[in-house]
């Protein structure tokens, strides 16, 4: 972009100056009405009662709006005038991004190594999961300035939060408000080097005449923060309540402005907690972090497997451990099976943290190829932990805590299994098998069972965990249970 070295690279006018000042003094009066979809975003001048962008009933509502430009408080020197050019994509230069550390070892792994200066990020979570605590955490651990807005706490509440934490540093500041134009001004006033807004559905702006927490109030906080980030290359992290059905409270809309949006998640009876990337615009969205929360606010969890496995010795039929993947990063978790014979008519199946459907597909492969019956018999499915798994390459150590809680034999523990299981009974191969391996070794495995059809492109050989290739669910059986 063309600009002179004098000219500053933005000036903060405050949002009544602005729309005051004579230009756009019209916005002030502009208003119009519109009915919004609250469930998807969509809009539309009449109210209709089947939404037809995303098919919910009874969902728009009457919210006015200023007309198109006038939640801009933000205004960049002359910039905006100036009109853009196409230029061959070769002759564009590139950007050397210096990511900033925020100082916590998962958040920087999550984001892709660091905050990208400029950046909008969204993190979403249910309520009490602890995404106030991360970001306090992140405000404290952060090098440069830090201003925490809160819309949700008074200064003495998230202080209290902070005493429990600890590592109080000077340099974090607090403001408890919840008018965006107020928070723009004092960050003009203040210039940190990390805003964190807690949470969006909490900010207003008086430009617009909805109600705090509406979709548009929320959409058009969101896209004047996010201008202020481009503007100012202040990173900024917006906090976001979910809905029942866990997605982000507010439209849809909302994901597409930011640039990454992460997902802090976890069962709130245990403690560890899981933070994902759904979308980042700058790094991969397979990463993972792990917390655990403790009475000290989160910490890191460096050695995630510890979590998930069984501590005590007196291993019963029915537990097999699974090597599994969550987002990159390997953990062996372990699997519990209970099968006893049904009191009712109908036999029961119940499952936590494994999809139902797949241990009734899994039952019906047992039952047809290898014919272990189960029909007369309740099934309990447990994963360990509270951790719900995905992952195909768990099916291989849940049919064989299956096998082993109905023939009641026990299996060593240290033997684990990384494989998914076909309709036909055979065992297929699963994708970063090596990692999965290593993994296994790393924690003290002596043996784990794999597919067949992944021996061919494997070339690497590993020290103390011997590798067992097994084709078909009978030929499993064969090595775990014996030859029947
Ligand atoms: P919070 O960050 O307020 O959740 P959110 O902002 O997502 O609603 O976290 C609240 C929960 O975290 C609360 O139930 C108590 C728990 N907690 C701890 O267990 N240890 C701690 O050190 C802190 C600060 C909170
Ligand atoms: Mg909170």
């Amino acid at each position: 972009m063309c600009r002179s070295k004098n000219q500053p690279f933005f000036t903060f006018v405050s949002a009544e100056r602005f729309l005051g000042s004579g230009k756009y003094s019209h916005l002030k009066k502009k208003v119009k009405t519109q009915f919004v979809c609250s469930s998807c975003g969509a809009n539309s001048p009449k109210w209709i009662g089947n939404c037809p962008s995303c098919n919910a009933w009874n969902t728009y509502h009457e919210e006015q709006q200023l007309a198109a430009s006038a939640g801009h408080a933000w205004k960049i020197g002359e910039q905006e005038n100036v009109p853009a050019k196409p230029i061959p994509i070769s002759e564009v230069q590139s950007l050397q991004v210096d990511r900033m550390l925020t100082g916590d070892s998962e958040f920087d792994r999550v984001t892709g190594g660091g905050i990208v200066p400029g950046s909008i990020l969204l993190i979403g979570g249910h309520p009490g999961i602890g995404k106030s605590t991360l970001l306090l955490q992140v405000a404290m651990a952060w090098k440069g300035k830090t201003l925490y807005v809160s819309g949700e706490e008074s200064a003495q509440q998230i202080k209290l939060r902070a005493d429990r934490i600890g590592g109080i540093q000077d340099h974090c500041y607090l403001l408890a408000e919840t008018n965006l134009e107020r928070i723009l001004l004092e960050v003009q006033k203040l210039e940190p080097s990390l805003l964190i807004i807690d949470s969006i559905q909490t900010v207003h702006s008086s430009q617009l005449d909805s109600a705090p927490g509406t979709i548009t109030q929320v959409r058009d906080s969101t896209t004047m923060l996010q201008r202020l980030a481009k503007e100012t290359q202040i990173p900024v992290i917006v906090i976001g309540h979910i809905t029942k059905d866990g997605s982000i409270a507010g439209p849809k809309v909302l994901e597409h402005i930011v640039d990454a949006v992460l997902q802090f998640e976890g069962d709130r009876h245990h403690v560890f907690r899981l933070l994902r990337t759904i979308k980042n615009r700058f790094g991969s969205t397979d990463e993972l972090g792990i917390y655990e929360m403790n009475q000290g606010g989160l910490n890191a969890v460096i050695n995630p497997s510890k979590l998930w496995l069984n501590q005590n010795d007196a291993i019963k039929s029915g537990n097999a451990v699974g090597a599994t993947l969550e987002g990159q990063r390997p953990i062996l978790i372990e699997t519990q099976a209970l099968v006893s014979s049904a009191v009712y008519g109908t036999p029961q199946r119940s499952t936590t943290g494994f999809d139902m459907r797949r241990l009734h597909m899994l039952l019906a492969v047992l039952e047809k190829r290898c014919g272990l019956f189960f029909g007369q018999s309740d099934v309990f499915l447990n994963i360990a932990g509270g951790l719900r798994v995905t992952d195909p390459a768990i099916d291989m150590a849940v049919l064989c805590a299956l096998v082993s809680s109905l023939e009641d034999i026990e299996l060593a523990h240290t033997i684990c299994f990384a494989g998914e299981i076909g309709l036909s009974g055979e065992i297929r191969s699963v994708n970063r098998l090596e990692q999965r391996i290593l993994e296994a070794e790393r924690l003290g495995f002596d043996k784990i069972f794999i597919s067949r059809y992944h021996a061919k492109n494997m070339d690497f050989e590993p020290e103390r965990i011997q590798i067992r290739h097994v084709g078909s669910i009978n030929d499993l059986y064969d090595e775990v249970f014996g030859e029947r």
